[in-house]
């Protein structure tokens, strides 16, 4: 039997992917930016085993059988074993082939509350896709791969500031992620995660993102006429660590996707009142000191990113511990995450 454990964390995109061109081979219509947490955060963690004794392929998520045969684990499982075959050196040729035909157990597990809108998915496919290449010794490209289990996935495949270019062939061999920046550019960037509500979103990210393409004109403008745009001046904001230009395109860019979501008929609403008090509250404290301090972002779900510089952790944290008291029995605001596993979106 061989076991290799690999753990894959969290990105936060800053620069949003919403809508795909090509459904099958998750193909975006339009680049987006994140930023990867780091290793000891929001991860998941996947130890898979590859014996001659297993009569089958399987799969638990948070320690909950899932079905195996979802056609995203399938298309990862068969696309990192055909890179196997073909990549696999001499020296390791028996290895590889005697495992390559053993089937594999995997066991993943989420350190957050999964499919609450804080990218379960794509640390959990990156870190499936990583650690069967492990297993399997293949090394070199994989984004590619991660980008079929679940689209941002693929920028969970590096550290630091990841750009996911979107492409232009048709058959996505140029839809691939790149990093910016390393994790070690902008050591004074923090991110607070402000857990609204840790409950499964009403409307997974597939379903919204085919809905919006079909139905609203903002998302096919903002994919056009936005976001490249937008993307050069994030590199650049990135690159120059000019938090002001940074915090204010991120939270331009989380406005607009969530426009977007009410711009999709039937209407998609992500954010709740927590939510849209937490956007108050940083307009305010940005207000009052006359520049960007603070950013927000949510994905698709009510739950805050926060970013900001160090200097300015404590007194957001105290203000936001002030505002949403964790005793209230109002909304609730959770300080830190709640481990509650479910199941992998
Ligand atoms: O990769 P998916 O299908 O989970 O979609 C992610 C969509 C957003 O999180 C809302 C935006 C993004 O770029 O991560």
């Amino acid at each position: 039997m061989k076991v290799v454990t690999c753990t894959a964390p969290v990105n936060i995109a800053v620069i949003k992917y919403w809508g795909k061109r090509n459904e099958e081979l998750i193909l975006p219509i339009n680049s987006s930016l994140s930023v990867t947490l780091h290793q000891d955060q929001l991860k998941t963690t996947t130890s898979i085993a590859a014996s001659r004794d297993f009569a089958e392929d399987r799969i638990w998520l948070n320690g909950k059988e899932e079905n195996i045969q979802h056609p995203r684990l399938q298309t990862c499982l068969r696309e990192v074993r055909r890179l196997a075959r073909k990549r696999r050196n001499d020296a390791e040729e028996d290895t590889v082939s005697r495992i390559l035909n053993y089937k594999v157990h995997i066991c993943s597990v989420n350190n957050f509350p999964t499919a609450a809108g804080l990218a379960s998915s794509a640390a959990g496919y990156a870190c499936l896709v990583y650690t069967l290449a492990k297993l399997y010794s293949v090394e070199g490209e994989l984004s590619e791969i991660a980008r079929q289990g679940s689209g941002s996935a693929c920028r969970s495949m590096y550290g630091g500031f990841v750009q996911w270019v979107m492409g232009e062939m048709e058959d996505g061999r140029d839809s691939l992620a790149q990093q910016v920046e390393a994790e070690t550019h902008w050591p004074e960037l923090r991110i607070l995660v402000l857990v609204a509500s840790a409950e499964k979103k009403h409307v997974g990210s597939t379903s919204g993102m085919q809905t919006s393409v079909q139905t609203s004109p903002l998302l096919k403008f903002r994919a056009e006429s936005v976001v490249p745009e937008r993307m050069k001046d994030m590199i650049e904001a990135i690159k120059k660590k000019d938090f002001e230009a940074f915090g204010q395109l991120t939270m331009k860019d989380s406005n607009q996707f969530h426009a977007t979501c009410l711009d999709t008929y039937p209407p998609i609403f992500y954010l709740n009142r927590v939510s849209q008090e937490i956007i108050s509250l940083v307009h305010r404290y940005n207000a009052h000191y006359g520049r960007t301090k603070v950013a927000y972002s949510f994905d698709a779900g009510p739950n805050a990113v926060i970013f900001t510089l160090e200097p300015t952790v404590d007194e957001f944290v105290e203000l936001v511990t002030c505002c949403f008291p964790p005793e209230s029995n109002g909304d609730p605001f959770l300080k830190g995450l709640p481990v509650n596993p479910t199941s992998l979106s």
